[in-house]
């Protein structure tokens, strides 16, 4: 049987996107079986609600604690049997409640060659910094900001004076390496 996975995102969703149309074009062996989000505005529940993948959206400021919304959402996790937590432009720092309910079970895409540029706007960093080439790295996480035992990287070239074609290579890195980087733990 796939692994049973959900996705955490907050922004556009073009992560999930891609993770979607792999599971569907079999190139990635697991099910989808909810997104989940903590900005219930966000553009990514509109993608899953087109490709009919439920949406879970959670409004963390609605808790008292963030453990007790990490246990909310632990809760509908474990109703649904999720096996894996995908991170994907989910924008909030997991906690020990989350880590210990899943652990070695969360996993993030970061758009930087780590430990270089953790944290938000990596491209934007890279950029500023100077460097020729960045990239994209697939990571189990941990407490930390973007710092867990790395899975997977690959390197993108800065496109200079180009900002918009440099992220739009790094995204199109993003979306093949995640299924590459899923497909070798999701065993
Ligand atoms: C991606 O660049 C991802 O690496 C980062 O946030 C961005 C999310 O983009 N963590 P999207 O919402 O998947 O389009």
């Amino acid at each position: 049987m796939a692994p049973k996975i959900a996705v955490f995102a907050s922004g556009s969703g073009s992560n999930f996107q891609a993770l979607h149309n792999a599971i569907e074009a079999q190139k990635l062996n697991a099910e989808l079986v909810v997104m989940v989000t903590d900005k219930p505005e966000a553009f990514v529940v509109e993608r899953a609600n087109k490709v009919g993948v439920e949406a879970l959206a959670f409004s963390p400021k609605t808790y008292d604690t963030k453990a007790a919304y990490e246990q909310a959402v632990i809760a509908a996790l474990q109703q649904r049997g999720v096996e894996w937590i995908v991170l994907a432009g989910y924008m909030r720092l997991v906690s020990e409640v989350l880590l210990q309910a899943y652990p070695n079970r969360i996993v993030n895409i970061h758009p930087s060659l780590l430990p270089s540029f953790p944290g938000k706007d990596a491209i934007g960093q890279a950029i500023a910094h100077g460097v020729k080439v960045t990239g994209v790295t697939v990571h189990y996480v941990d407490e930390g900001m973007d710092t867990g035992p790395i899975i997977a990287q690959r390197a993108v070239n800065i496109i200079e004076g180009d900002v918009e074609a440099t992220e739009a290579a790094i995204h199109r890195v993003e979306h093949e390496l995640y299924t590459e980087a899923l497909n070798q733990i999701l065993k």
